[in-house]
């Protein structure tokens, strides 16, 4: 084959390949068998060592990984990544609605979207072109973790022809799906069984939960290890200059149309009703998800009421993260004690590493009396759940 029909045929490989990647791990609609995708793949690959200087940084043979990052190259935010207030209170809640209304004079139209459990990224594309992707590290500067966020399939390495900006920014939620977490568990409590490691070794070195296996995996040297992860990521705001946007509900629309992953379940509501009516129902519905999310992340959808509305010094005065309360959280007994009451009753407290739950930060729980402990058969360094 000569070079100009190599150029041609890895042209339309590509094309290929990156439209049926948006057809199985966008839409969820396939429509070409694992078979057949793989060998689309293998034939670009094939072409791709046979003419090296015709490979793109682009390339969707890069979904598979190889690149060894040994140190993440720090690189500044161009829009610094602010995190958002959050509250577990109805109340709380009211009062950020009240002091929206407050400054924007009206009835404000917001967004609900689900709170993503993983990590934030920020993915910048010029011409259409994925050329960057930085970690949220302390929100002015990040980890440059390109080569492992290309393995994502869901994230488009290049948009399909489109209207979008020559440059632009979109930011969003790197999570792993929960089926791909009891897998790769799966597969380690294996292997240190058959190393010999005893099951409270074992239990130290799982993964700890679908966020901190986001969190670590992202980080990973071998993007090839990333590539096998099966993390996934769901896009939720856009930066860049002159969008051509109105409002929120907008830039979603578009995000998705220019191929990115975006949430099914966002809400448009005139006033803080329907806001609190889609909170309850994902209170309920979020464990049918293949995922976790740990609340609800409300904005003010018009553009110029943003700007009104602007920022304090840490998160946007225009979007607020409601937080569900935790079910329940694992932590390590350190020891128990015992507390003498004012009666002289003799209580035993069980003494907790420290550990988030809805809020507040759980040290000491009371374990009522010593008759539970043995029913219980606590021991010091056993995993509880509080
Ligand atoms: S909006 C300025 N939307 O939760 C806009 N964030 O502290 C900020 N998150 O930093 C982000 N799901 O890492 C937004 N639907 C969603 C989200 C979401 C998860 C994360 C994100 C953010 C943190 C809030």
């Amino acid at each position: 084959m000569d070079q100009n029909t190599a150029f041609q045929r890895i042209q339309e490989l590509s094309r290929q390949i990156e439209h049926h990647n948006h057809l199985y791990y966008v839409s969820a609609k396939p429509v070409i068998s694992d078979y057949e995708f793989d060998q689309l793949l293998e034939e670009l690959i094939r072409l791709e060592k046979q003419f090296p200087q015709l490979k793109q940084p682009e390339s969707p043979s890069q979904r598979v990984g190889g690149t060894i990052t040994k140190e993440f190259k720090t690189v500044v935010h161009k829009y610094p990544m602010l995190s958002l207030g959050n509250t577990y209170s109805e109340t709380e809640l009211r009062e950020f609605d009240e002091r929206v209304q407050k400054i924007i004079g009206d009835v404000p139209e917001y967004i609900c979207e689900l709170k993503f459990d993983g990590v934030a990224i920020g993915i910048s594309y010029e011409n259409g072109v994925l050329v960057r992707a930085v970690t949220r590290g302390d929100g002015v500067q990040g980890d440059d973790v390109t080569a492992n966020v290309k393995t994502i399939r869901s994230i488009p390495l290049k948009l399909a022809n489109g209207n979008y900006p020559a440059s632009f920014e979109i930011r969003g939620e790197i999570f792993m799906p929960r089926s791909s977490f009891d897998k790769i568990n799966d597969t380690i409590y294996r292997q240190l069984q058959e190393d010999g490691y005893n099951e409270e070794e074992i239990a130290d070195r799982l993964l700890k939960n679908p966020r901190n296996a986001a969190a670590g995996t992202i980080k990973m040297q071998d993007s090839k290890v990333v590539a096998s992860r099966n993390l996934d990521c769901f896009l939720y705001f856009i930066y860049g200059e002159n969008l051509p946007f109105k409002n929120h509900y907008e830039s979603l629309k578009q995000a998705k149309e220019w191929g990115f992953k975006i949430s099914e379940f966002y809400l448009k509501s005139k006033g803080i009703d329907g806001v609190f009516d889609y909170i309850n129902e994902w209170n309920v519905h979020r464990f049918d998800l293949p995922y976790d999310t740990d609340g609800v992340v409300i904005k003010v959808n018009d553009f110029r009421q943003q700007q009104e509305l602007g920022f304090t010094a840490k998160s946007p005065r225009w979007a607020i993260a409601y937080k569900f309360k935790a079910e329940s959280v694992s932590t390590k007994l350190l020891e128990v004690t015992y507390q003498v009451g004012r009666t002289g009753a003799i209580t035993p407290v069980a003494n907790l590493e420290p550990v988030q739950l809805s809020g507040t930060t759980v040290r000491r729980a009371s374990l009522h009396n010593a008759d539970q402990i043995e029913k219980l058969d606590l021991h010091e360094g056993d995993y509880v759940f509080c």
